[in-house]
């Protein structure tokens, strides 16, 4: 397998917003980032990916650029930003900026123009359409709930917005939407950054003739889905590649809703004339989270190895995976697979950490942050959410106080609320009242108090971290073949790693009960060494293994 220094590296998400406070205006910004790099050092990440820090109203919290070469006001400035970048690569951490090209913000000043008139010269950037029989073009929902078409009073026209009304979908079909795209990409490359994160980038190339689409069971809409992997998306990606992406030595990641296996070996192939991997939701929807988001099933952990594996397998030497539980969209996976104890975070770090492919780590999932118990929908902040509430409580779909017990299980909020870095006053996040409320548990789960404690979880996953980047295990973890056994057990997730005379054993209890298994003959053997666990001892390793409950360990054998 070739080898490159993305597949080797270990990436920190940052939700600036929600990360460090330098002013005391209650939101996280670019100094506070530049503050907390030692403390990144520390973790021993070597790559930040950032949320989007452009000029933007906020509509989704930056999701929603107004403009891609300016710093949004409340982060801070240019000047700040490329401090962010000097002191990072000081410190040899790379940055990576979120691209959200599949729509702009209503305020962009392409935008602007396109809707002033319908022979202005950038009314081809977005995608118009008239009415039909007086109503939507067709019958696709927005993200966000609602029509994914906006009428538009000054040219009586609908324009398309996969997702809230002020992000407008660009028209990537029109070659100058691609070369402006391009332009701005070149101009990041050229300041020094080192990749992108493609935002919903699975959903550029809309199907031909914008067809109606089934509408599910319960639903008002048709599913925006469908414009994932559209026909040119490749096509358009490979352009990318060939104009800006083959000139610099960079990472690239793309967030690829909708993505199948097939599909992901063209996103990711490894003859790099794409992306250099994606990330997939599959595992993450086994809870009906990407349909029917608003359950609170619990994922079955023989799907999510199936799942996982089919990844890992089907992936191996023909492109690369991205392996993460959390990021902004997500719940805490400590709340999802775990129990909120610290034990059950160690627990699920290890099962993903030990996999083939470039891991992410959310911030505040190295301190075992948890979901947020935010009570009424007033306190929450997400556009997401809100809407789904107001929308499904008011057609009568779903009950109020059943559905905002699904919102709390699976509400974006939940990674959204400040990073807890000590007992003081909103979490130490910042002096003044953060735009979100903080987790009532930052007294308990804070950084200070986790560097204060060699058995912390912040401990835990630098010790997977430094067995990945830096260790005589490294080749084996990043490289190394991977097999599952065991794949029917309810509660241990148990695999093997390896490369040439190397084989490491992972087992994981993700269950909060006391288990004993029986591991498949051969699996075991010597054990040469103990290369991490999370209980004081790790589990004797013989034909019958006892385990306690959230226990893991990874031998070398
Ligand atoms: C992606 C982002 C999400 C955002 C959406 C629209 O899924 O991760 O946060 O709301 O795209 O840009
Ligand atoms: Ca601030």
């Amino acid at each position: 397998m070739k080898k490159a220094w993305w597949k080797e590296s270990v990436v920190y998400q940052i939700y600036p917003r929600s990360f460090c406070d330098s002013n005391g205006d209650g939101i996280g910004d670019l100094k506070g980032i530049t503050g907390k790099l030692d403390y990144l050092q520390k973790l021993g990440i070597n790559v930040i990916w950032m949320s989007p820090v452009y000029k933007s109203p906020n509509d989704d919290n930056g999701y929603d650029i107004a403009d891609y070469q300016a710093i949004m006001d409340e982060f801070g400035t240019m000047e700040d930003f490329d401090e962010l970048l000097l002191e990072a690569h000081q410190r040899g951490i790379r940055i990576v900026m979120d691209l959200v090209v599949n729509h702009t913000s209503d305020e962009h000043a392409w935008f602007m123009e396109s809707r002033s008139s319908k022979d202005n010269d950038k009314r081809d950037y977005y995608i118009w359409r008239d009415a039909k029989d007086g109503k939507e073009p067709n019958n696709w929902g927005s993200c966000f709930s609602g029509s994914a078409w906006e009428w538009d009073e000054t040219t009586r026209m609908y324009y398309l917005h996969c997702f809230s009304k002020k992000q407008p979908d660009l028209n990537w079909d029109n070659p100058e939407v691609r070369d402006k795209v391009f332009e701005m990409m070149t101009w990041w490359c050229e300041k020094g950054i080192d990749g992108f994160r493609m935002d919903v980038i699975s959903m550029i190339s809309k199907p031909a003739g914008l067809p109606d689409a089934p509408i599910a069971e319960g639903a008002l809409y048709a599913d925006c889905m469908v414009t994932c992997n559209g026909p040119h998306v490749h096509e358009y990606l490979q352009e990318m590649n060939r104009r800006v992406l083959s000139k610099y030595d960079i990472m690239t990641v793309g967030e690829t809703a909708g993505v199948t296996i097939e599909e992901a070996k063209k996103y990711a192939n490894s003859d790099g004339t794409e992306l250099n991997m994606v990330f997939q939701f599959e595992h993450v929807g086994l809870d009906g989270g990407l349909a029917d988001k608003w359950k609170k099933d619990k994922i079955s952990l023989p799907a999510l190895k199936e799942n996982l594996t089919k990844w890992q397998k089907e992936l191996a030497d023909v492109a690369w995976n991205s392996i993460f539980f959390c990021n902004h969209d997500q719940p805490r996976v400590v709340s999802r697979l775990g129990d909120d104890s610290p034990v059950s975070a160690k627990c699920i770090a290890t099962m993903l950490h030990m996999m083939q492919g470039t891991p992410y780590v959310y911030q505040g999932e190295e301190l075992g942050m948890t979901n947020c118990p935010f009570g009424p929908i007033e306190n929450y902040r997400d556009i997401e959410s809100i809407n789904a509430y107001h929308e499904l409580t008011e057609a009568g779909l779903r009950q109020p106080e059943e559905l905002l017990e699904c919102i709390a299980y699976k509400s974006r909020d939940n990674a959204r609320t400040p990073m807890q870095w000590d007992d003081s006053e909103n979490a130490g996040f910042s002096t003044g009242k953060p735009w979100i409320m903080v987790n009532p548990n930052y007294r308990e789960i804070n950084v200070e108090k986790e560097l204060a404690d060699e058995d912390s979880v912040f401990y835990f996953y630098q010790k997977l971290i430094s067995l990945r980047r830096r260790s005589q295990w490294s080749d084996v973890i990043v490289y190394g073949d991977y097999e599952l056994l065991l794949p029917e057990d309810e509660a241990v997730f148990a695999y093997t790693r390896k490369l040439g005379e190397q084989k490491l054993l992972v087992l994981c209890n993700l269950s909060d009960k006391d288990v004993t298994v029986a591991l498949p003959e051969g699996a075991a053997g010597e054990v040469k060494a103990i290369l991490i666990t999370n209980t004081a001892e790790a589990p004797e390793l013989a034909e019958k293994v006892k385990m306690t409950k959230w226990q893991c360990a990874v031998y070398e054998v």
